[in-house]
């Protein structure tokens, strides 16, 4: 018996990444899956992996046309819908004087509209499902760990991470009654396309591992999470595993927010 037995999920960006880590994952654990991507050429394929119990669909999280089908679809290929992973996002960043408002708008059209969007589409369908279900029906958002603090030259990301943290809590005390449950997860950086995609062109598959290796090292437990670290939080968030956990921002990060960073620096300091 998996932990997602019979539930039925929609994954947003689960064309790659993360989202598909989460769509493996959570197919694994006994769910049907939804995956509505914008990515086509790369989410058919993985839900031709899956079989049975995957379908892809294509979704701009932006478009309530696209939303709407996506949970349509779910209802009518498996009878319901249980989990909404909001995950689709993508970075940006550069000096906060330079953000054009082309950028401006991208950004926070596909990192906050998008979800709330999705969300609104997804709750008749939730709601629908929710009494029935141990541990509530549920929604879980990924945000970022700059959803819960920043770092500089990422503020346009950083803005709507925050703002996604914003949306999850409100939901979470509007929905609780219901028995929908409406958590985050807030992943440290993780090896992803979006990471790499930060790099240069020109760099050889070597230099991007090397580079995603050493910014490991200021991490706390000596590493990038990889996107099944972020994806076993997010099952464990949407299941019943985590019924009385409503209106959480769980930080995945290798040990980021405990406090400060022990440094070489100080190492070298205390001799
Ligand atoms: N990789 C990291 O370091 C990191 C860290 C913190 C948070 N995140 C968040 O994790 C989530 C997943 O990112 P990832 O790292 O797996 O990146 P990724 O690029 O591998 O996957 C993102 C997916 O979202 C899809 N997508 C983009 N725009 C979309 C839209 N408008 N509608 C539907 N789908 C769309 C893409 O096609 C892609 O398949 C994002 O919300 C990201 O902000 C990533």
């Amino acid at each position: 018996m998996g932990r997602l037995q019979d539930r039925v999920a929609i994954i947003t960006g689960g064309a790659s990444g993360i989202g598909a880590a989460a769509a493996r994952l959570f197919v694994a654990e006994g769910a049907k899956v939804v995956i509505g991507d914008i990515n086509d050429t790369a989410g058919e394929p993985i839900a031709t992996e899956l079989g049975d119990a995957c379908v892809y669909a294509h979704v701009d999280h932006r478009s309530r046309d696209d939303n709407e089908a996506a949970v349509a679809l779910a209802v009518e290929r498996f009878g319901r819908l249980d989990i909404l992973y909001n995950n689709a996002g993508i970075g940006s960043g550069g000096r906060f004087e330079n953000i054009s408002d082309d950028q401006l708008e991208q950004i926070i059209s596909v990192n906050l509209t998008g979800p709330f969007r999705m969300t609104q589409a997804a709750l008749p369908a939730l709601r629908d499902s929710a009494s029935s279900l141990e541990g509530g029906a549920a929604i879980v958002y990924t945000s970022s760990l700059q959803g819960i603090s920043a770092r500089p030259y990422l503020t346009p990301y950083t803005a709507t991470k925050h703002g996604v943290i914003g949306l999850m809590k409100g939901l979470s005390l509007e929905l609780a009654s219901e028995n929908i449950r409406v958590n985050a997860v807030c992943p440290v950086s993780t090896d992803t396309a979006m990471v790499r995609g930060f790099m240069s062109e020109d760099w050889t598959q070597a230099q991007k591992d090397e580079s995603v290796a050493k910014s490991g090292q200021s991490i706390p437990l000596g590493r990038v999470a990889q996107p099944i670290d972020i994806a076993n939080a997010a099952l464990f968030l949407a299941s019943a595993d985590a019924g009385m956990i409503t209106g959480t921002s769980l930080p995945v990060d290798g040990g980021m927010t405990a406090g400060i960073q022990d440094t070489a620096a100080r190492r070298a300091s205390r001799g």
